[in-house]
């Protein structure tokens, strides 16, 4: 309990923790325009010509989010639960490198994806946390997130930092990749991301998820929405929510709410709407229908005026890259869980049926 030091759980300990975690992950990565991974040089890639990111839970989130970005770089992209990796998975060769998204390298579905990938004869990288975890050793290469121990079993600060490093990672790929496209403004990209570790400290400092986690404490079920790169956040925004606080909650892509989800919807619905800055249209448009229909909409995002008729309560971010904002949101995200979780005396450390790693398939 000493590790915890002023806070009261380690999840707490662990979200604030986020600017120098995001720090470490980024420091000597992201420099005059470039991104630099100490072990990968330049060309490494350049016999890849498709990516198959592999994860399960948190770091499946993170994989949607890196993945979404090497796609929109022209590279051809899938991400794949590793527990389904059999079942789901397209032609694999000598060309195909698959990239393994796991915290702490132990996931026994992940690790077994890997080895169903290299038996086809893919290349393999560890996207990990755990210098020597079994991941980092039985792939071709490693890729460390540098997110610092994470103790509290929902993952805050290793979503965070895998999701910055496999952005960063997207620019390499997609440099060296025949036909690949890098971020046309990279070099601005790369500037912002240095103000993340601040962006993420001005969030931590004036979130009102607390009074919005009080305010909506006994709803029936809670849905999270958002389109392109806030979909990933959605998901991961309702998983963080349903493993600690034990209430039913679900995350969409915005356009599907209307599919089916929407006959859920009442006013004992808390609907929370990810902005990422880019493309987020759809989720207001479903915002407001979801709220013509009762629901309670929480926006998370930018301050953007337009939002007013499509939100009750806002959770505001500060302004950066679109690429960027999804993380922000992300983090009021987690605050509102945490504070849901401790208002409901849930044991948020150490929340019931769930391990920080599930070493059985
Ligand atoms: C478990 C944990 C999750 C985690 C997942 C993947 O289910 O409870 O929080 O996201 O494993 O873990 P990994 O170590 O592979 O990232």
């Amino acid at each position: 309990d000493a590790g915890k030091g002023e806070f009261d759980h380690y999840m707490l300990k662990e979200i604030y923790n986020q600017p120098s975690s995001l720090s470490n992950t980024i420091e000597g990565r992201a420099n005059d325009g470039e991104v630099t991974f100490e072990n990968l040089t330049e060309g490494t890639f350049s016999d890849v010509d498709a990516v198959q990111f592999v994860a399960c839970g948190t770091s499946y989130h993170a994989a949607m989010y890196g993945g979404q970005l090497l796609r929109s770089a022209g590279v051809r992209t899938e991400v794949l639960r590793a527990s389904e990796y059999e079942s789901t998975t397209g032609p694999v060769d000598e060309n195909t490198l698959v990239v393994a998204v796991t915290q702490s390298g132990e996931t026994a579905d992940t690790l077994e994806a890997v080895r169903e990938a290299t038996s086809r004869g893919a290349r393999s990288l560890a996207v990990t946390n755990v210098v020597g975890s079994t991941a980092a050793r039985t792939a071709d290469d490693a890729v460390y997130i540098r997110a610092g121990p994470e103790v509290g079993v929902a993952a805050t600060k290793t979503y965070s930092s895998q999701a910055v490093t496999l952005a960063l990672l997207t620019q390499q790929i997609a440099s060296d990749v025949p036909g690949g496209e890098p971020a046309a403004d990279k070099a601005k990209l790369l500037e912002s991301l240095r103000d993340l570790p601040e962006h993420v400290e001005e969030v931590l400092e004036s979130s009102q998820a607390e009074a919005i986690a009080r305010e909506r404490l006994d709803s029936q079920s809670y849905f999270f929405i958002g389109h392109g790169l806030g979909h990933s956040v959605a998901l991961e925004g309702a998983l963080k929510f349903k493993e600690i606080t034990y209430e039913h909650a679900e995350g969409f892509a915005s356009g599907q709410l209307k599919h089916g989800p929407l006959a859920l919807v009442t006013d004992e619905t808390p609907i929370f709407a990810v902005y990422s800055g880019r493309g987020d249209e759809k989720t207001k448009t479903n915002a407001i229908e979801a709220r013509s229909r009762g629901a309670p909409i929480v926006a998370v995002g930018p301050d953007d005026h337009s939002l007013a008729d499509a939100a009750d309560t806002h959770l505001s971010v500060p302004d950066t890259h679109p690429v960027w904002a999804g993380l922000l949101a992300n983090v009021q995200l987690q605050l509102v869980s945490y504070h849901a979780a401790k208002l409901l005396e849930r044991p948020i450390d150490k929340p019931r049926n769930l391990a920080k790693s599930v070493t059985v398939e």
